[in-house]
């Protein structure tokens, strides 16, 4: 199989760069000719594809594969040794060999594929799923859904304009925990909410060093993972995992955490933002090879409350002694949320009272559900069938993500600017509009849908 594979692999390499700007002109026709696609009845097989096979490539792949429908087909990753582990899995779950690509588009040339997985680098979201879309794929993608709000707008358009199903990876949304503190915020018993505290305290993330550039593994197309990031020569540091700390691939911890952290701020109080500003730097680790904050502090100004985002990397103890969190403050109570579970404090008042009073009955901690990360995937089959809008529809990883998106372009501006979420700029600052969007390297393009 080893050696199939790696003949197949460095074929497709072979192809190489040369190749591309072909591969994507032609790939116009296919689109407009596959929009509609049978849509996937519960006793059907159903054909998912894995593009980008990582930490969470894997962890997607493994909780699609307990669904007893779920076949996998085709697995794309730009490293051999990547996808080598991914098809092993599905050899060892299920006892077939899908296809392996280097090139992620021969899964998109398929039509026997119902859905892809999307789980590369977050600069490498937006065209697979375009991609997919175009080709009558229904998609899962990974949280953050875009490395920009431009590109995000167009997975939004993408998936509306050819009629998919697009569920983005932020598995709060299907934790039954989750969703019991979003309906106690929104039944008004804590009353008015002016603040929202957001953080992620990561003690477990540290000091990367500063390696220097070299080669990269033989095993490895590079140009291929840096796609339509610009070309830099390979640095072991700025590729798998730790792409998250580089803003040609990602945007830190505040994109990284803050795309599961803030869509619960979104779910609860529904508010799009209309400013943003932040502060922050690498105060921690001054020396690593790291570009965003390490520590960072940011605040998103909605129409009726703030939301303060912190994080630390290299400290484990935010607000509530909680490595992350969010805490929605109202006047009556706050409720505090996490991964753990949920619980409400009560606020209190001396205002009117000469002694200090509670405002509300606490409500002691509930504990949080187990496997919502399956229920997340299982939730997105169950709406490839239905059609109906999944529990984390790309829409609303879209708007999660542009707060992220706006405190980290105020992170990088150090300065306050307003937001025009209809129009979906920053209203007087080019310096800060052009961070909306980006340019892709040529040959990829982002596709105007
Ligand atoms: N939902 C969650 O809780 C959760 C947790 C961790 C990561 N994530 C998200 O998952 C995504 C991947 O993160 P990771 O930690 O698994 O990263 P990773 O670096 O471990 O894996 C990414 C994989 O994608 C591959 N890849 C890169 N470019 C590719 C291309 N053009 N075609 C095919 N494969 C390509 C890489 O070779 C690598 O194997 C990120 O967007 C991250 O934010 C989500």
């Amino acid at each position: 199989m080893k050696k199939m594979l790696r003949r197949e692999f460095l074929e497709s390499s072979s192809m190489a760069f040369a190749g591309t700007t072909a591969l994507v002109a032609g790939f116009e026709p296919i689109v407009e000719a596959v929009t509609v696609r049978r849509r996937v009845s519960p006793n059907e097989r159903i054909n998912v594809a894995l593009v980008g096979c990582g930490d969470m490539g894997k962890t997607n792949l493994r909780d699609f594969l307990r669904i007893p429908e779920v076949e996998c087909p085709a697995i794309a990753d730009v490293d051999e040794e990547r996808l080598e582990e991914g098809l092993r899995i599905v050899q060892e779950t299920r006892g077939n060999t899908p296809e392996g690509y280097r090139d992620f588009r021969r899964i998109m040339d398929r039509e026997d594929i119902d859905a892809v997985i999307v789980a590369t680098p977050d600069h490498w979201h937006a065209l697979p799923t375009i991609y997919a879309c175009q080709t009558g794929k229904d998609v899962y993608v990974e949280k953050p859904l875009a490395t920009t709000i431009e590109e995000g707008r167009a997975m939004v358009a993408a998936a509306r304009r050819y009629g998919r199903i697009v569920q983005v990876g932020t598995q709060q949304r299907s934790a039954g925990h989750f969703r019991d503190a979003v309906t106690f915020v929104r039944s008004g018993k804590l009353g008015r909410i002016r603040m929202v505290r957001a953080w992620t305290y990561l003690d477990w993330k540290g000091d990367i060093g500063n390696p220097p550039d070299g080669d990269p593994p033989p095993h490895v197309d590079y140009d291929l993972w840096l796609g339509p990031a610009q070309k830099r020569p390979f640095n072991p540091m700025r590729f798998h995992h730790n792409f998250r700390w580089f803003w040609d691939y990602s945007g830190g911890l505040m994109t990284d955490w803050g795309a599961h952290m803030v869509d619960v701020v979104m779910w609860a109080l529904d508010e799009d933002p209309v400013g943003a500003m932040a502060i922050g730097g690498k105060y921690g680790f001054p020396d690593d090879i790291r570009e965003t904050p390490d520590t960072q502090q940011s605040i998103v100004e909605y129409p009726s409350f703030t939301v303060l985002w912190e994080h630390m990397i290299g400290c484990g103890i935010g607000p509530w002694q909680r490595e992350h969190g969010v805490e929605f403050h109202g006047e009556n109570g706050i409720l505090v949320v996490d991964r753990g579970g949920w619980e409400v404090h009560s606020e209190t008042d001396r205002f009117r009272q000469p002694e200090r009073v509670l405002r509300m009955t606490p409500t002691p901690r509930q504990a949080g559900s187990s496997d919502y990360h399956f229920t997340h995937v299982q939730n997105f089959i169950d709406c490839m069938a239905s059609r109906q809008r999944p529990v984390a529809d790309v829409e609303i990883g879209h708007r999660s993500a542009i707060a992220c998106h706006l405190a980290n372009i105020a992170v990088r501006l150090r300065r306050y600017f307003r937001w025009d979420g209809a129009g979906e700029q920053i209203i007087g600052d080019a310096e800060g509009q052009a961070l909306v969007g980006r340019t892709y390297r040529p040959p990829w393009v982002l596709p105007k849908v």
